[in-house]
């Protein structure tokens, strides 16, 4: 039990340096070792598990609803000012509402975080609740959701050497948000899954907290900021805004490090002025600043209108939206084929950029913001995402807009496109597309797949253009002459890229195999089947039920990859791929000779845990030398589990099948 509570808090302490303060203290190995090691010991005590354990980050059991949670106290807005005149106006107001209305007031300037309002309640230290705000009275439970946000302390202080005691009942409040450089991305991995794209950061954050499921939410990147106490038992909590931001920070809260203190509202203003632009440097929307008068009980005394404190105020940005025309919908065809719309606009300048073009993600989504060509339409700009459209501007219409149309066929190839039952996106089915063969070749040249310098994609599209290029394989086949053909290609430009090519050829076979596009095969996912498969033609004959068998592998990855290897251009193109000299197989190191015994031979192993000699690579090549396999996850396949010290689940698994363990001895024994 004491090895267990050190893990926990060591584990948390690290989460905060990493998640919080930017300034992890081990190493990530050092870090996975920790966890597993606690991983192992609660596997053994399941009894000992406690709500406040990393562990229990990952997500729990879905729910059917969630309960409902009434706040200890309202959970209030704000006003909003547009000027700093408007601030000078409130500042007045409160004045008239004070026995002297001239007394020195000092403010804090916070960002206002465009995300999601949560309620957070510990008790003697320990997370026990979290809701959302609802309407401010009765918000939703979302504790299990709110858990596996990595910057959300379990426990405070997070710092087990700090000596700040907090109240033995604590409510906070705070703003979960979905980082902006995650958003994209994020968007595009649910098109190419068939669902539907979040409209912006902010319905992410909310769509993805929201979740019955919290194990949605654990494979999301939500974080957050803290910035306000709600409720608390005993007298330990500073009257000062500011002092309450620090203590907030002390305990291993993640507050905003932008936050200051103001003593007037010149510095206030001044403030403003460099928020306009430091908003755009950062990874989270900010619509405002939040001023709060640092003096909080007579803050509170000032009491509220409506919903909004007086104490208090939200001084907004200029808005980073602006109207302007959309001349057309352009048609992007993918790697995948999917037939992406992108606006073309007129011109417009928003926040000091110029914007011509601004994603539609999906035609369900024209749809149903029923946006037409030729209308006046919002265009909004945040940060680094992508400029999106929120929506047309119906009253200005003058009859000449005309309805988007859902591409029938593929303006590349011209072959009639494909809209899978139950997906949102549409495809463009026809594996000769030479739209999609560029945009497959610029990919499988990329850094992160077969990396073939001197091949950009302008390269890509001459080739395919003069016909050179009819598939990936064709690059391996490339001559000379061929280049010598092409417009701006001298010499020493294709010797470079001829030697590019030639070099690409030693790359290890997880990289061919994330290179080849494959939906849901990236190169995480490719060295995971490799190490588990051992070569890309053990690949091509695994059934649905093998690869689900491997660990991390999904149903929809099963399928995607069965297809593919079912597909006869796709047999071909490999069949070329290996006639050109690429590797399939994954190296075996020190291949078996004729004098060594292979007393293996036939035997499937997998590693697990520490072993009391051998490192795992080492473990691997003595099997190996005899003639065995070694594979990276359990199934009904394994003849034996190799396990060591703090093996975790695949020891479980093994067990679970009845597969017989080994232990380094009883290895070297067989040997
Ligand atoms: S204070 C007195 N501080 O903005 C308590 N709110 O438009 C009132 N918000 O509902 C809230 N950052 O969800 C406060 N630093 C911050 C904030 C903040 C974002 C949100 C909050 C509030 C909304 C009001």
């Amino acid at each position: 039990m004491e090895q267990m509570t050190r893990l926990r808090d060591q584990i948390n302490y690290h989460l905060y340096r990493y998640h919080v303060l930017d300034a992890p203290v081990i190493s990530d190995a050092e870090y996975d070792e920790l966890y597993r090691q606690l991983v192992e010991l609660e596997a053994a005590h399941p009894q000992l598990i406690t709500p406040d354990s990393p562990t229990q980050r990952a997500g729990a059991e879905p729910l059917g609803a969630f309960a409902k949670v009434s706040h200890p106290a309202p959970i209030l807005s704000l006003a909003n000012a547009f000027s700093v005149a408007d601030l000078h106006a409130w500042r007045a107001r409160i004045g008239r509402l004070l026995p002297d209305s001239d007394v020195a007031l000092t403010f804090t300037v916070e960002p206002k975080l465009d995300g999601l309002s949560v309620v957070l309640t510990y008790r003697d230290g320990l997370f026990v609740q979290g809701a959302t705000r609802g309407n401010g009275e009765v918000g939703e439970d979302v504790t299990p959701n709110l858990r596996t946000l990595r910057s959300l302390p379990q426990r405070i202080p997070v710092d087990p050497a700090s000596a700040l005691i907090p109240p033995p009942y604590l409510v906070v409040r705070g703003e979960v948000f979905f980082p902006l450089d995650k958003f994209e991305a994020f968007n595009l991995s649910r098109m190419e899954a068939g669902a539907a794209a979040y409209m912006n950061p902010r319905n992410a954050a909310s769509g993805s907290l929201r979740q019955l499921d919290s194990t949605i939410t654990a494979a999301r990147p939500l974080t957050l900021y803290v910035y306000d106490f709600v409720a608390w038992q005993g007298d330990n909590v500073p009257d000062q805004q500011w002092a309450r931001l620090e203590l907030l920070r002390a305990w291993g809260f993640p507050v905003s490090p932008h936050n200051r203190h103001c003593p007037d509202l010149d510095c206030v203003a001044i403030a403003y002025e460099e928020w306009a632009t430091l908003r755009n440097s950062l990874n989270y929307e900010v619509d405002g600043i939040v001023i709060k008068i640092n003096d909080r009980p007579l803050a509170d005394s000032l009491g509220f209108v409506g919903k909004d404190p007086r104490g208090a105020i939200a001084l907004k940005f200029p808005a980073q939206e602006k109207t302007t025309k959309l001349l057309d919908v352009v048609v992007n065809v993918g790697r995948t084929g999917v037939l992406a719309p992108a606006a073309a606009l007129e011109a417009v300048e928003i926040g000091g950029v110029i914007v011509r073009n601004a994603t539609l993600h999906n035609y369900d989504e024209i749809a149903r913001k029923d946006i037409r060509i030729g209308d006046t339409v919002l265009v909004k700009r945040a940060g680094e995402v992508i400029p999106y459209i929120v929506g047309p501007v119906v009253d200005v219409r003058d009859g000449s807009e005309l309805p988007i149309q859902k591409p029938t066929h593929c303006p590349a190839c011209g072959e009639p496109a494909v809209q899978p039952p139950g997906e949102v996106a549409i495809y463009c089915d026809n594996s000769a597309c030479p739209a999609q063969l560029v945009r497959r070749i610029e990919y499988f040249v990329s850094r992160g797949a077969m990396d073939i310098e001197g091949f950009g994609g302008q390269t890509a599209v001459l080739l395919t253009e003069k016909g050179l290029i009819h598939d990936i394989a064709d690059i391996y086949y490339l001559n000379k002459e061929d280049l010598h053909a092409l417009e701006g290609f001298k010499d020493k430009k294709i010797d470079n890229l001829l030697t590019g090519i030639a070099a690409s050829k030693q790359r290890p076979p997880e990289r061919l195999l994330a290179a080849l596009g494959i939906r849901f095969v990236g190169s995480v996912v490719a060295a995971l089947l490799l190490d588990a498969l051992g070569g890309i033609d053990e690949l091509a004959v695994a059934t649905q039920e093998e690869l689900e068998a491997i660990e991390g592998i999904g149903p929809g990855t099963a399928v995607s990859i069965t297809t593919w290897f079912a597909n006869d251009n796709n047999r071909a193109v490999l069949e070329k791929l290996r006639a050109a000299g690429l590797t399939f197989a994954k190296a075996r190191p020190a291949a078996a000779d004729d004098t060594q015994p292979t007393p293996l031979a036939g035997l499937t192993f997998v590693i697990t845990g520490a072993l009391p000699t051998l490192s795992r690579d080492e473990a691997k090549a003595l099997i190996e030398q005899h003639g065995g396999k070694v594979t990276g996850s359990v199934s009904k396949n394994t003849s034996y589990l190799l396990a060591g010290e703090n093996a975790g689940s695949k020891l479980t698994k093994a067990q679970q099948l009845n597969i017989p363990i080994l232990d380094e001895a009883a290895l070297r024994q067989m040997l």
